[in-house]
């Protein structure tokens, strides 16, 4: 593989959910209740609020991703014929306090050591980033944290990708985005922006405009790449 080493990198700008973030360590911690429906629950209830976002963005129906995640929620448990209201409200609480990936926090703190300033941009209310960002502590290394709620719309609506450029006043041509979200990573390299697709999950690449410059399967290799 050829070595990708971009210049003139201002800013690296992250998607949270699956990215900085395990959403399935929301349902991880509810192993004890939900046995082997734990697996299922986890895929069903992401797929579906990722596409309730597609959905209501195609819609202008726009409400923000805590009741778009409460609702996927109510599907999967729904389809699993899981009834229980307490579970339900455990699992939404989980999701202010998801684990990060292990890498996550040397990555951004290296990164802002060398002069990269870092960002999240991502889908989620700012309450809910705002949560989950105090309870794993990233706040030391953010220096933005971007909701879609600003532009009313979800990714991969460009107003979304244009929010970074505008809020952190940097071209996006200087831009690495990550993403692990394949779909969100091509988004985001239509937009201009260079794009690293953080391959967490090992999809094929999608079939959609744009086209990631690099694919690496943690973000521990951001550094390096980005020269800090
Ligand atoms: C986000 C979702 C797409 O954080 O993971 O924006």
């Amino acid at each position: 593989m050829t070595t990708y080493r971009p210049s003139g990198i201002h800013a690296c700008v992250f998607d949270a959910y699956g990215t900085l973030f395990d959403y399935a360590s929301a349902a991880a911690r509810c192993r004890d209740a939900l046995g082997e429906k734990l697996e299922p629950l986890t895929a069903l209830w992401r797929e579906k609020q990722l596409q309730y976002t597609w959905l209501r963005a195609l819609q202008g129906a726009h409400v923000d991703f805590w009741r778009v995640t409460g609702d996927a929620l109510d599907f999967a448990l729904e389809t699993l014929a899981i009834g229980d209201r307490a579970l339900r409200d455990r699992l939404m609480n989980l999701y202010l306090t998801l684990a990060t990936f292990p890498e996550v926090p040397e990555t951004l703190r290296r990164l802002r050591s060398a002069g990269i300033r870092t960002a999240i941009l991502s889908n989620g209310s700012p309450a809910m980033l705002q949560a989950v960002v105090a309870a794993t502590k990233l706040d030391a290394h953010l220096d933005a944290v971007l909701s879609v709620e600003e532009v009313g719309v979800y990714k991969p609506h460009p107003k979304v990708y244009q929010l970074a450029v505008d809020r952190l006043g940097v071209d996006a041509g200087a831009i690495s985005f990550q993403s692990s979200n394949a779909w969100d990573a091509y988004a985001a390299s239509a937009f201009g922006m260079r794009v690293v697709w953080c391959n967490r999950y090992g999809q094929r690449p999608e079939r959609l405009p744009g086209q990631p410059d690099h694919e690496v399967r943690t973000l521990a290799e951001l550094p390096a790449i980005v020269g800090a």
